[in-house]
């Protein structure tokens, strides 16, 4: 049997715990999650096992990116099934910390990230999301301090956000953003699509397939507002509610009316039922 990975809860028993991992001057990369974790998440433990000598998941659901009418309550939380995923990975380390160790009594600083996180994207939507991310990343990174961090393209404006907090703030890591693991049928891997009905979940790989057609026309060389027209009713004909389907530039985000102003990335957030789904893809 895989032998269980340390577990933290406090910052003093995470220093702890990291000190012998420094003393041996050994590399360390961290993978941030909220948990409920899935093949997506391992694949970004697999890679930091190839970049680092020892291994830190973080597990914590944060309160502050979550709005009041949100699914902070319901969100899964399954940290005895994480844990034995992480032990047959043979993760080194997991930081597991309550809110009130990452949040305690008094505390009064927040980031306030620009750029990325005002795309009018995710942020347009879920106005409090960034600054929420950018904060507790921002402590992770402290309280690890890790070579390297590992993401998930998946949540892409979030990784954009994330790669320009570290460098703002001169942090001494290297963030890597990872390609979305699917199923099959090309729906991103979500800790969220466990909500979803067996109805909704037939419907929900139009995202990837809207993704992929889009990108494929553009591509080619049609004109970016009309396929994305076309492809929003593609959306809203399979029973989602729309927030975006919209063609950025890769890095800034900033909106493209060519391919001449590329790279281009796809983006789209779309609602089925309770169940609001995210997904990316490159052109
Ligand atoms: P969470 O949704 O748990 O995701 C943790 C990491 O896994 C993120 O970097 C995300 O992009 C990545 N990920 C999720 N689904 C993936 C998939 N299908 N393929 C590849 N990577 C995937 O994102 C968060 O948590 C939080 O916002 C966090 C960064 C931990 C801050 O609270």
């Amino acid at each position: 049997m895989a032998s269980r990975p340390i577990i933290s809860r406090t910052v003093p028993a995470l220093r702890k715990a990291l000190q012998p991992y420094r003393a041996k001057r050994q590399t360390i990369a961290l993978v941030p999650t909220m948990g409920a974790l899935h093949s997506g998440h391992l694949a970004l433990v697999k890679e930091a096992q190839k970049r680092a000598k020892r291994v830190v998941v973080s597990i914590f659901v944060n309160p502050t990116q979550f709005a009041p009418h949100e699914d902070f309550g319901s969100y899964p939380r399954r940290f005895e099934a994480d844990v034995k995923a992480l032990s047959e990975a043979k993760v080194d380390l997991v930081w597991a910390p309550s809110p009130a160790v990452m949040y305690p009594e008094g505390f009064a600083t927040r980031l306030a990230p620009e750029g990325a996180a005002l795309a009018g994207l995710e942020d347009k939507f879920r106005p409090h999301f960034f600054g929420g991310v950018a904060t507790v990343v921002s402590k992770l990174f402290t309280q690890v301090a890790p070579d390297v961090a590992i993401f998930g393209q998946k949540d892409y404006q979030q990784l954009r956000v994330v790669t320009q907090m570290a460098k703002d703030l001169d942090l001494p890591l290297k963030v890597i953003g990872l390609p979305t693991v699917r199923e099959k049928d090309g729906l991103a891997l979500s800790s969220r699509n466990v909500y979803l009905s067996e109805l909704e979940r037939g419907h929900a790989p139009v995202l990837y397939r809207t993704l992929k057609n889009c990108a494929a026309r553009i591509k080619a060389g049609e004109p970016i507002e009309m396929v994305l027209e076309e492809g929003r009713l593609e959306i809203t004909r399979a029973e989602f509610a729309l927030d975006y389907l919209d063609a950025r530039h890769a890095l800034s985000l900033a909106p493209v009316a060519s391919v001449k102003d590329g790279p281009i990335r796809l983006l789209v957030a779309a609602k089925i039922g309770k169940t609001r789904l995210i997904d990316n893809l490159a052109v």
